[in-house]
């Protein structure tokens, strides 16, 4: 009886927070810090759960492949993950939580997680399932350039964007 009681009230107290409107949905102002902690490890842990399983192809890091995923990330991820020396479009601007730097020196890139997440997106954020519109083999492509470009310095960035 008691535990019926309870959570009627729970229930009924949850529906008159979510009509009430006074949580701020606004994107503008950052996640409270215990919300994107929340969010940042559970992200963490469902992706080491479920990524990292599928097999890469055998000349995953061949200039090919590295090429060909630059020239994507340049066209389809740039706009949010950045490149260098171009200033952030106005939607990675916009967006929270922001999309992280693939590029930096200090990642790991590890291609197996990083094909895991092109792959599936992340739930709740504003990184898309390329999945529903690109093949495996593409990208596949996609993790061996944020593999080689960690750290990668203008210059090589605009020559992989060139034709030979
Ligand atoms: C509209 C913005 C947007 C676009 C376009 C986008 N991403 Fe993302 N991406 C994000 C955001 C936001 C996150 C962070 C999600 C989070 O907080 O867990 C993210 C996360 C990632 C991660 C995980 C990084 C990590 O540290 O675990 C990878 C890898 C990634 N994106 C690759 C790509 C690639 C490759 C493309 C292009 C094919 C792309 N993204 C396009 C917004 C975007």
């Amino acid at each position: 009886m008691t535990a019926a009681a309870l959570l009627a009230l729970s229930v009924a107290a949850a529906c008159a927070f979510i009509y009430s409107g006074v949580y701020d949905v606004s994107g503008n102002a950052p996640d409270n810090p215990v919300v994107a902690w929340m969010l940042h490890r559970t992200y963490e842990a469902s992706l080491h759960h479920y990524g990292g399983k599928d097999l890469p192809p055998a000349d995953l890091m061949s200039l090919e492949n590295i090429r060909a995923g630059a020239r994507l990330y340049d066209s389809t991820c740039a706009l949010c993950h950045g490149a260098p020396g171009k200033p952030l479009s106005p939607v990675g601007q916009g967006i929270a939580p922001a999309a992280p730097h693939l590029l930096e020196a200090s990642r790991r890139n590890n291609p197996a997680l990083m094909f895991w997440v092109i792959k599936h997106g992340v739930n709740m954020t504003a990184m898309p399932s390329f999945g529903k519109t690109q093949s495996d083999a593409t990208i596949w492509q996609l993790a061996a350039f944020l593999y080689d470009g960690r750290g990668i310095t203008k210059d090589r960035y605009d020559s992989l964007q060139r034709a030979n």
